[in-house]
């Protein structure tokens, strides 16, 4: 009996493609660089099934170049904002993201990111290796400090909390928003203070952004909510562009709204505005989970979505379960 049909967009790592060779007849991406849209719609046709990275559009265009045999599409991320997830249903195709198993190491990042720009790093970086650091000078690169200062997290799910624990060595105060209060015993646990948005956006030195891009969070942080930020503090994004309106970020950083940003995303992923490129931003090319560990562990879970669905079990961390049994 023949295989199904497998398209990978990456060649991904050995275990995960172990796995996928024991069920799949497996084609991969195996070029440099992402597909083109027109490369990725021929080579998706009549698959019955999909693993792709979040640079991949999967909507009714794609769904209707791979034809009735796709049944599942898992993606090797936790947002899955690059997927139509109501036209995949509608089309009884299963869709899975890799969750939980990214949360400290993006958590870790934001920590990078935050302590960079706190601390002035890429640009002590640029001098030393420069040859333009001639001596030692007592006002070089003077930063700010991290520890004793407020954390405000915006979206308290598992990165959020990751982010919130790390804070305790620091001796921060954390306070935070989500679109739920979290129950005592975290709030407990991660030391964190609910307050309103506009309360966290007035009260932190760091506001941290994490939560997922949809259309209730899509230019959540516009120039109103910049110019409730101290003149101090600094904005760090660690998860989707769309969640900060770019071109309001840049305006208040060039009249000085706020002190600085961190970013490891951007609105229109690979760009970056040019207004961007300044010494108090720190730019990280959307890093957050790119650890080995992370990228294996992220890559084994899509595999196993796909073997999963194959097998005639449920898809481990299926989106859509309301398509799971209906085909
Ligand atoms: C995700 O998983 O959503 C990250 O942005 C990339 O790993």
């Amino acid at each position: 009996m023949s295989k199904p049909k497998l398209f990978s967009t990456h060649v991904l790592y050995d275990g995960p493609r172990r796995l996928l060779a024991e069920l799949f007849d497996v084609e991969y991406w195996s070029e440099n660089g992402r597909p083109a849209r027109a490369e990725l719609l021929k080579r998706v046709a009549g698959k019955d099934a999909l693993v792709c990275l979040l640079t991949e559009k999967v909507d009714a265009e794609l769904l209707d170049a791979a034809g009735p045999n796709l049944r599942i599409v898992a993606n090797v991320a936790v947002g899955y904002d690059n997927i139509d997830v109501p036209a995949c249903t509608a089309r009884k195709v299963a869709v899975s993201n890799t969750p939980g198993v990214l949360d400290e190491t993006t958590a870790d990042f934001t920590w990078t990111l935050l302590m960079a720009v706190a601390r002035r790093l890429v640009e002590g970086d640029r001098l030393a290796r420069s040859g333009g650091w001639l001596q030692w000078n007592f006002d070089l690169l003077c930063g700010t400090d991290i520890w004793g200062k407020t954390l405000g997290i915006i979206g308290l799910g598992r990165i959020g909390r990751a982010v919130a624990r790390r804070a305790s060595g620091f001796r921060m105060r954390v306070i935070y928003n989500s679109t739920s209060r979290a129950p005592a015993e975290i709030e407990r646990e991660f030391n964190a203070e609910y307050l309103t948005q506009d309360q966290v956006l007035q009260q932190a030195d760091f506001v941290s952004l994490h939560v997922p891009l949809n259309q209730k969070t899509h230019g959540l942080i516009g120039p109103a909510e910049l110019r409730m930020m101290k003149h101090t503090a600094f904005l760090i994004n660690t998860t989707r562009g769309p969640v900060v309106q770019e071109a309001a970020l840049v305006e208040a950083l060039d009249q000085g709204v706020i002190a600085g940003a961190a970013l490891d995303v951007y609105e229109r992923e690979p760009l970056i505005s040019d207004g961007l490129r300044r010494d108090n931003v720190v730019l990280a090319p959307h890093l957050g989970s790119a650890s080995i560990e992370t990228r294996t562990k992220m890559a084994m879970i899509a595999a196993e979505n796909a073997v999963a669905f194959f097998q005639g079990r449920r898809p481990p961390t299926i989106l859509n379960p309301e398509v799971w049994g209906q085909n």
